[in-house]
Formats: structure tokens, C-alpha cells, sequence
């Protein structure tokens, strides 16, 4: 197979997804070239937070992407809704981030004051507005932060719905194909090689997730991406039993989906691509959940799930133009956060392959920030 397209995207995960709906919106020839199936690995594995809050602890650049990136999903999830008939279940209940100890809630506090800053609905609750907020947590808890104004989506529908309406605006979409190596001219980069032939494109953009590094290394860049499993289970309570997220730590958080189920998140392991479930991470993850919130003992077992997370050296993704390779273009390395991050993302790529760049969002995610030259 030779075609030609205006842009090829490597990675049907919810970044390549995005950006080959924002590209193909503006009328771009865009192909999504995905080795497996469209959001098969960590799109598809993720809880769904918006959490730019609860998990970003201080400013920054990449607290400021990830909160200009939540501030799109409501409108993003009614357009999805209306070009694709895909509801993402955008769901704004608000997440409590919660302390387990005394020491931890004067660390929270301090938060509530900094996250004001950005939204003053946040406020610190006491040990008895917490309970009277969400009755089902353990009465050992000091208290939490409560933000309202936060919510969840479901990341498969939302990488789905992206990818759907690329389509919908002409984007083509190859699963099972496998991008092998990127073919030149010169310092220009002219499209890619697959499993199933060549195909010729005026611009690519990489966004393979946790895979990122191994492709960008032929083009003489090293640069650091690495992937951290994340272990997941679901439960369904015969009534529900929490209505907002309960984010407790990196390690455990409690999302409630609308249709009745509670995803557990989840493990971190790092430098592994196998998302086998142990019986030990399940068994930890458990076990502060019964402590956190005991009813959630006598709620039906769901399922279990595993994901990789793409993390960078530094923990920025990289968003940007290859330094040197003309044409090539990269989005990945989101780590924690990718489905928060997904909205803005799109539209940064696509401005930056249509030649206007927003050079101040984007100064901080550059290819070239830290890598090693392989030549
Ligand atoms: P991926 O989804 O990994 O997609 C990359 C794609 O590239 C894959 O489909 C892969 O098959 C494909 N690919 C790789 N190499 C090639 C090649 N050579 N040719 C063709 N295709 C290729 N984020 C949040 O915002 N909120 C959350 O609550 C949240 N919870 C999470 C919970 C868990 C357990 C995990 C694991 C992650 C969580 N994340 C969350 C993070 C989020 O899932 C990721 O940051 C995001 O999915 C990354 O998306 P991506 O499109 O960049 O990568
Ligand atoms: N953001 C939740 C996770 O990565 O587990």
C-alpha cells in the first residue's frame, strides 16, 4: 500500500485520537495508524479523573496545561455528543481529596490555600463535613479537601468518541499496522513504513504513549519515556454508597461511575509493559479501600484491569517539533494524567502543525529540553 495523506499520527491511544480529530476538523488528510486496536492500552485502562488539582501540587506548567485542559471537557463532551452520539459521561460531582492522618491534613490545608488561587469553591472540611458529604467514609478520617467543581469522564468512550469523529471529518483509521521506521528525505521526514507498506504524508506526529522513546531513537534523539503499571478493580454496590471521586493518595482513589460501578485505582510499578494483575497488588489496593470506605466490602466484585503509564525522565510530556527532523512531530509521555491532558493536547498539536504554535504553553514540553543526541 502507498498513500499519501497531509498528516500521518502514530498511536490510536486518546493523545493520537485527539489530535487526528482536531487536525481532521480543519481539514486536514489525516491517518491514525495504531499497532493493536484504538485505545487498547492505557486509554482504555484509565480511571477517568479530571484531577488536575488533586493530583498537581504545585504551579507550574504542567498544573497550568492541565488546567486549561479540564476547562474544555464540558463543552468538548456535548460536541463529541453531537458530531458522534457518544456520551463520554462527563460526570462534575466534585473530587475530596482526603487525609488519613492529622500530619497529612495540616499538608492539605495548606493545599485548599494554594488551590483557591485557581478556584476558591475549594475548601478544607472537617472530620464531621466530611461524613455529612460522604457518610460511607471511615469516621477515623480527619477531614479533606473538597473540590466541587471537579469530575471524571470515561476515558475509552472519550478516545472512541475523538477517533469517531475524526472519521467523522475524514480522518482514516488503521488498526492492527505497526509503524516501523520513518522515511526521509534528506532531514525531512515523508511519512512511515508499517507492517503493511509505506505511506507518504507531509507531517507525523508520534504519539505512541509509554513506546514513544523507541521510534524518536533512529532519529538521533534519546530522550527518557518509560512505562509504570497501574492496577485497577471495579466493584457495583446494590445501592451507591459514594457519589463523588475519594482521592486518598497517588495509590488509592474511588471513582464512581454512572452506572452504578466503583473503579479502585491503582498500583504503580515501574519499567514493566506487562499488565498482567497480581494477586498482590489487588490484595493491597483492597485493603486500604475496606479501610477507607468498609461498606465497600459487601459490594459485588466487577472486575480487574491493568494499564502502563507513559512517564517521562522529568515528568513533563513531550510536546513538540522534532529539533531537526522536519516534519515530525511528538505528543506523549502523559503519564498520570493523559486523559485530563487529552483535550488540550489535540489542539496544541494541531496549531503547531498548522504554523501557528502557542509558543508559551508549549515552551516547557519541548523534545529537545534534556535529551541525549544519539548520532
Ligand atoms: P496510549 O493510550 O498508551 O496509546 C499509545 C498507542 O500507541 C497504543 O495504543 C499503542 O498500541 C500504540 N503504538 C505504540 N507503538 C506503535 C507503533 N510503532 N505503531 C503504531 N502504534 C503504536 N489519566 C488521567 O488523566 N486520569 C486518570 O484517572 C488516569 N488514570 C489512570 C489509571 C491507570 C491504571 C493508568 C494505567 C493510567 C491512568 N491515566 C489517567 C493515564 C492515562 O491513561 C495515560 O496518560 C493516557 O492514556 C496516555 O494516552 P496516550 O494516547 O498518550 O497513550
Ligand atoms: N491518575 C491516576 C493514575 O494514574 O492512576
Amino acid at each position: 500500500m502507498t498513500s499519501t495523506f497531509d498528516v500521518a499520527i502514530i498511536g490510536g491511544g486518546i493523545n493520537g485520537s485527539s489530535i487526528a480529530y482536531q487536525l481532521s476538523k480543519r481539514g486536514r488528510q489525516v491517518v491514525l495508524i495504531e499497532k493493536n486496536q484504538l485505545a487498547c492500552e492505557a486509554s482504555s485502562a484509565a480511571a477517568g479523573m479530571l484531577a488536575a488539582q488533586a493530583e498537581i501540587e504545585q504551579d507550574g506548567p504542567l498544573f497550568q496545561l492541565a488546567l486549561k485542559s479540564q476547562a474544555m471537557f464540558r463543552e468538548l463532551a456535548s460536541e463529541l455528543y453531537e458530531t458522534t452520539g457518544i456520551d463520554i459521561e462527563f460526570v462534575q460531582k466534585g473530587i475530596i481529596k482526603i487525609a488519613e492522618t492529622d500530619a497529612i491534613a495540616e499538608e492539605i490545608k495548606k493545599q485548599v490555600t494554594f488551590q483557591q488561587n485557581w478556584d476558591p469553591d475549594i475548601k478544607w472540611l472537617n472530620a464531621h463535613e466530611l461524613h455529612e458529604l460522604e457518610p460511607s467514609l471511615s469516621p477515623d478520617l480527619p477531614g479533606g479537601m473538597y473540590l466541587p467543581n471537579d469530575g471524571h469522564v470515561m476515558p475509552a468512550a472519550l478516545s472512541k468518541a475523538f477517533a469517531k469523529a475524526a472519521i467523522h471529518f475524514g480522518a482514516e483509521i488503521l488498526e492492527n499496522t505497526e509503524v516501523l521506521s520513518f522515511l526521509y528525505e534528506q532531514e525531512r521526514v515523508i511519512g512511515v513504513k508499517t507492517t503493511f507498506g509505506d505511506i507518504h504524508c507531509h507531517q507525523v506526529v508520534l504519539a505512541t504513549g509509554a513506546w514513544a522513546a523507541q521510534l524518536l531513537q533512529e532519529t538521533g534523539i534519546g530522550i527518557t519515556v518509560y512505562p509504570v503499571k497501574g492496577e485497577c478493580f471495579s466493584v457495583k454496590p446494590e445501592t451507591p454508597i459514594i457519589e463523588r471521586t475519594i482521592f486518598s493518595d497517588k495509590r488509592c482513589y474511588f471513582v464512581p461511575k454512572r452506572n452504578g460501578e466503583i473503579y479502585i485505582g491503582a498500583t504503580q510499578v515501574e519499567n514493566t509493559f506487562d499488565k498482567n494483575v497480581t494477586l498482590e497488588g489487588i490484595a493491597a489496593l483492597a485493603e486500604r479501600a475496606i479501610q477507607l470506605v468498609p461498606q465497600i466490602k459487601d459490594a459485588r466484585w466487577e472486575r480487574v484491569w491493568a494499564g502502563v503509564r507513559p512517564q517521562t525522565g522529568d515528568g513533563l510530556p513531550y510536546i513538540g517539533e522534532h529539533p531537526f527532523k522536519k516534519g515530525l512531530f511528538m505528543a506523549a509521555g502523559h503519564y498520570r494524567n493523559g486523559i485530563l491532558l487529552s483535550p488540550v493536547t489535540g489542539k496544541l498539536v494541531a496549531g503547531l502543525l498548522e504554523g501557528h504554535p502557542d509558543e508559551h504553553l508549549l515552551s516547557s514540553f519541548r523534545i529537545d529540553r534534556n535529551n541525549k543526541m544519539v548520532h
